[in-house]
């Protein structure tokens, strides 16, 4: 396909895309980072040069997102999984419920964690319709004591998301782990946002909490060290031995999206890449059909249909063979999912389009 490096379209829902300049400049650091005589991946996390990597890391992740001072940014391990259980073991009392917005299978999981700990209120839930759609989250009946509001930004199985952030009375925490910097967003809507690193930001490893400072003081004291938000900020992220590697990439990911204009300028690159895809859907006569309702469609994960189960494991070899990966869909929606992330380049969007119309026209 002519791609750098013979690389290949990795429509991988995650780990997903890294930008070729950031693989490339950590190529370069491998060795010996800065003159530092070892790579990042050797370095103490208590080293003045990874102590710089985190802190320009922090500090160009707020740069991006508009974080407001009032809040604090976490660099975690465990998984967005781990925060699953995390923030009901710290903000879930006894005596009061957490109202769970479900709309897709991540949701699923994150309600079945926070039952271990306590009380939960399934305030919405779209199994019925195969999770195609995400409600108005304004519309929603929640409890009036709420300890939180939880829902899930981006739904990467089902690929249905929300498209603008919402106003609730409830503390309102969020899974952003697959659309996180995809867009810009209001910070100052939520008390919390967490999302692993390894969809839009760097490989696995590192999971992004961001906090705000109200919301922290009202966690619970004395839990076990590493799954007490307050000590891990206290230790700047740095109570155990951190994924040192994942942060730097995260880092350079980060300095990667700023000077190519920002956020509002992921929005718009990841809008026309989408639109490609979903153009090849909507303009197939009904060949391929699309998975989610159009006003929720996923900008990052886009599921569609072929007209059986045959045809789709043809379309996926061919095109696998055509160098485009990673396409079958989960077993849960069937199909295709085709992912772009940040990082992943529009010539593969292209590609796919042209290879949906060529295939279509073909056996249509
Ligand atoms: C929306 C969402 N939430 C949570 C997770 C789980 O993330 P992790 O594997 O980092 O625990 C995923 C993983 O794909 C996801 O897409």
């Amino acid at each position: 396909m002519g791609q750098p490096y013979n690389r290949i379209f990795n429509f991988s829902a995650g780990p997903g895309v890294l930008p070729i300049e950031v693989l490339e400049q950590a190529k370069e650091g491998l060795m010996n980072y800065k003159d530092a005589g070892m790579s990042v991946m050797e370095m103490s996390h208590r080293s003045k040069a990874f102590e710089t990597i985190i802190q320009e890391a922090e500090a160009d992740l707020r740069t991006l997102m508009g974080v407001p001072d009032n809040y604090k940014v976490l660099f975690l391990q465990g998984g967005a999984s781990t925060q699953f259980a995390m923030i009901p073991m710290s903000f879930l009392p006894a005596g009061k419920p957490a109202d769970y917005v479900v709309t897709g299978a991540w949701g699923k999981k994150a309600i079945e964690s926070a039952k271990v700990y306590g009380a939960t209120n399934l305030v919405f839930d779209a199994k019925a319709e195969n999770y195609n759609y995400v409600p108005d989250l304004a519309s929603l009946m929640y409890t009036s004591d709420a300890a939180f509001v939880h829902f899930t930004t981006n739904e990467t199985i089902q690929g249905v998301q929300f498209h603008s952030d919402p106003t609730l009375a409830a503390p309102v925490v969020c899974d952003m782990s697959s659309d996180i910097m995809s867009r810009p967003v209001d910070v100052s809507k939520y008390a919390l946002i967490y999302a692993g690193a390894q969809k839009n930001m760097g490989p696995a490893g590192a999971t992004v909490v961001i906090i705000r400072d109200d919301f922290l003081e009202e966690g619970k004291f004395g839990l076990p060290p590493m799954f007490d938000y307050k000590v891990q900020v206290e230790n700047g992220s740095l109570y155990n031995t951190p994924p040192c590697w994942t942060i730097y990439i995260c880092g350079l990911v980060y300095k990667k999206l700023i000077s190519d204009g920002g956020l509002a300028a992921s929005q718009q690159r990841n809008a026309a890449k989408a639109k490609l895809i979903y153009d090849a859907v909507d303009n197939s006569g009904g060949f391929y059909k699309g998975h989610s309702q159009p006003e929720s469609r996923s900008v990052m994960n886009i599921t569609f249909t072929l007209p059986n189960e045959d045809l789709t494991n043809q379309f996926v070899k061919e095109t696998e063979a055509a160098g485009l990966d990673g396409l079958k869909g989960h077993r849960s929606v069937g199909g295709i999912r085709a992912t772009a992330y940040n990082s992943f380049p529009v010539e593969g969007c292209e590609a796919l389009a042209t290879a949906m119309k060529d295939f279509a026209a073909k056996i249509g």
